[in-house]
């Protein structure tokens, strides 16, 4: 299988040498006007219309009442963080099958993450390892909070990640964090154009957030978005990404320890072209994942599809082999040839700085942590 893996690759994206990136950009003619429009303007800091313009587009693509723009998603993941109440030594209940910077993002907000078990179809937190941990391991007290009963610590939220972008069981997690009482953070990075039973993904909870890095369904280059139904947690977080300033006569006045997180107008101006095209760049990454359906079928290789009940938007195409053997094989050879693979993510907790944390049991986790392979997820 794997010579005509490659051989198949070159052929689709018509290279027949050279590399195969798991990403690349996908650029139209606008991305060049806007920005040229931007510079003419010389407002390319993070004054300027394409950062409100940029936000608007996102509630109208999501359905989010509420969009702020930031510097990129980690920054947005931090201030969601903050907004929701967390507190210092606080823990927050998320899944091991994510990017570094979502549990990186729990420790700027001095807090510990929890690791619940993942779905093996969403990739996703399981609701059934959720529940199943709130039950056993928590304690609700009498000022209404739920503790974690070993520690004696506060739980301070739930963080589901919409791994690969596709898309969260949703209804099950929202269910469970409101019988808990717990505020629900979504980390919709790579999810854009994602939805569980027709609503946007990043909209079900109490924040939700996007990034725009180069990799992403759309980029600006850096960015990061964050939605929610509540004007007053809007309002917060866009006081917070501008240093927590506010003009009075003339002059600026502080009234906290805000941050620099305010997208800037340039990437903005970028940002707002991809977002023309971004039903054109969904269609084309679940043309991708059909080809390579189609390839891998007779191979018995299955790739991941969207869960039942939702719409995924394909961003990171995956493959499941039967043993951890056969996929470092074939990540090995791919790369040898080229062809960028790789393992999906190590799972956070096997890192020195989250070592430490709670884990619940992550049976699913570490199957798919040693069964699947990313493949090249280019668009063109
Ligand atoms: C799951 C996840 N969370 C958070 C982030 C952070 O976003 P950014 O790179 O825009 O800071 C990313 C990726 O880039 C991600 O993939």
């Amino acid at each position: 299988m794997l010579e005509e893996f490659v051989r198949w690759i070159r052929a689709y994206y018509q290279r027949p040498e050279g590399v195969i990136h798991l990403h690349e950009t996908f650029i139209t003619d606008n991305e060049h006007n806007y920005i040229k429009d931007c510079l003419n303007s010389r407002i390319v800091s993070s004054i300027g219309s394409y950062v409100e313009s940029l936000e608007q587009r996102i509630c109208e693509f999501t359905g989010a009442p509420h969009a702020v723009a930031m510097v990129n998603g980690t920054s947005a993941l931090h201030l969601a963080l903050l907004l929701c109440g967390i507190q210092p030594g606080d823990l927050i209940i998320t899944q091991p099958f994510t990017f570094v910077a979502t549990g990186n993002a729990i420790r700027y907000a001095s807090a510990d993450p929890v690791f619940v078990d993942i779905d093996r179809q969403t990739l996703g937190m399981s609701p059934h390892a959720l529940a199943d941990f709130l039950e056993r391991q928590t304690i609700r007290q009498s000022n209404g909070f739920r503790y974690h009963k070993s520690s004696g610590r506060r739980i301070g939220a739930c963080l589901p990640v919409h791994a690969f972008g596709h898309p969260v069981d949703m209804e099950g997690i929202m269910k469970i964090c409101s019988a808990f009482q717990l505020p629900v953070i979504e980390d919709a990075a790579e999810a854009l154009g994602s939805w569980h039973q027709q609503q946007h993904v990043g909209t079900w909870g109490m924040v939700g957030v996007f990034s725009f890095n180069g990799n992403k369904v759309v980029t600006s280059g850096g960015g990061g978005m964050l939605v929610t139904q509540d004007p007053d947690l809007a309002s917060a977080a866009l006081h917070l990404s501008r240093q927590a300033g506010t003009k009075e006569n003339y002059s600026y006045w502080y009234d906290a320890v805000g941050y620099n997180y305010r997208m800037p107008n340039i990437n903005a101006a970028l940002g707002c072209a991809q977002m023309e095209n971004l039903k054109i760049r969904l269609q084309k990454r679940k043309e991708l994942t059909d080809a390579y359906q189609l390839f891998f079928a007779p191979y018995k290789l299955p790739v991941w599809q969207s869960p039942p009940q939702g719409v995924s938007n394909y961003w990171m195409q995956a493959l499941r082999f039967p043993t951890e053997k056969e996929r470092n094989k074939f990540v090995q050879y791919t790369n040898e040839q080229g062809i960028h693979t790789r393992p999906a993510w190590r799972l956070l907790s096997r890192f020195p700085m989250f070592a430490n944390c709670y884990t619940g049991s992550l049976e699913n986790a570490e199957f798919i942590e040693k069964h699947v392979a990313c493949l090249p997820s280019v668009i063109q």
